[in-house]
């Protein structure tokens, strides 16, 4: 393989036979990563030649693909939100389904200008919580984790993003203490906890279940442990009228919404992802 144009080919048969479904578009990324280009210049310039250097490098990346490991994680970064997210072995890859529950606060709070004050519970790479202070200028929050190296990265991606004198990162178990420790309620409290049942671990993508950190998948038996729990321990968490949001799992929504109005919330919106499958439960507490 000696030009850019050969090596997306070849790359883009090894991705198929590797049973990748974006076979050519992932390996047009990766040319174009090992270039440091853009995928554009991949496509018009398929005649130049890559070093030996370029050529070492590719393969080695190739090789990460065909093990199935996310591009993402291969080039180390994600746009969610039309952000740059960083991200790591310990988070979870920001998925494009999870904007929903951006637009969901922000369609629910008042006024964009309000100084909210925002919960991200199991916040990842941070990027629920750093793209609602991206939009809501004077909010503050708080995202929780229980990894420290995800904490990290969710850290740089707020200073990254220049959020980062707004939001702060604590280690954390879910909500454990955290009202009794920090005295002051929240506006708005956000999660999207993992929520596979055990059983259905195996059967992801390999991407997911190879690669993705297995404590941001695991929900429990029939994937809501995390919900009944989140449901009884973030009232204390909650100003009167705030806001409740979680992302769901396909065909959960039904039984977060019981068991948000079981517990004194109010449902206010279940709002669906790109795909058409309800994705996002907004609650109020009355
Ligand atoms: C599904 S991921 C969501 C990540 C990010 N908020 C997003 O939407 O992309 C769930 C997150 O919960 C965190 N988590 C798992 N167990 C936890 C616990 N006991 N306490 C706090 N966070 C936990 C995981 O580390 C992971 O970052």
């Amino acid at each position: 393989v000696k030009t850019v144009g050969e090596a997306v080919e070849v790359l883009a048969k090894r991705f198929g036979s590797a049973g990748i479904d974006t076979a050519r578009l992932d390996a047009r990324v990766l040319v174009a990563f090992v270039l440091g280009v853009n995928t554009e210049k991949v496509f018009g310039y398929p005649e130049t030649e890559l070093t030996s250097d370029q050529h070492n490098q590719l393969e080695d990346v190739a090789k990460r693909r065909e093990n199935r490991e996310p591009l993402a994680r291969i080039v180390g970064e994600k746009e969610f939100w039309s952000l740059p997210f960083k991200v790591s072995r310990d988070t979870l890859i920001p998925r494009p389904d999870s904007e929903c529950l951006v637009e969901a606060v922000l369609d629910h709070v008042e006024e964009r200008t309000g100084n909210y004050s925002i919960l991200d519970l199991g916040t990842g790479t941070g990027c629920l919580l750093i793209s609602l202070l991206h939009e809501l200028k004077n909010a503050k929050g708080v995202g929780v984790d229980i990894s420290q190296s995800a904490l990290q990265t969710a850290s740089d991606n707020a200073q990254r993003l220049d959020v980062g004198e707004r939001a702060q990162f604590i280690k954390n178990n879910w909500c454990d203490h955290l009202a009794a420790d920090r005295g002051t309620r929240f506006d708005v409290v956000l999660s999207n906890p993992p929520y596979i049942p055990d059983g259905d671990i195996d059967s992801l993508e390999p991407e997911v279940n190879k690669h993705e950190p297995l404590r941001a998948l695991v929900g429990g038996a029939d994937g809501l442990d995390i919900y009944r729990m989140l449901i009884q321990e973030t009232k204390a968490l909650i100003n009167p009228e705030g806001l409740l949001i979680f992302e769901v799992g396909a065909g959960q929504s039904d039984d977060v919404v019981g068991l948000g109005r079981a517990n004194g919330f109010n449902l206010l919106n279940v709002r669906c992802d790109l795909a058409g499958v309800e994705r996002c439960v907004l609650f109020k507490l009355s």
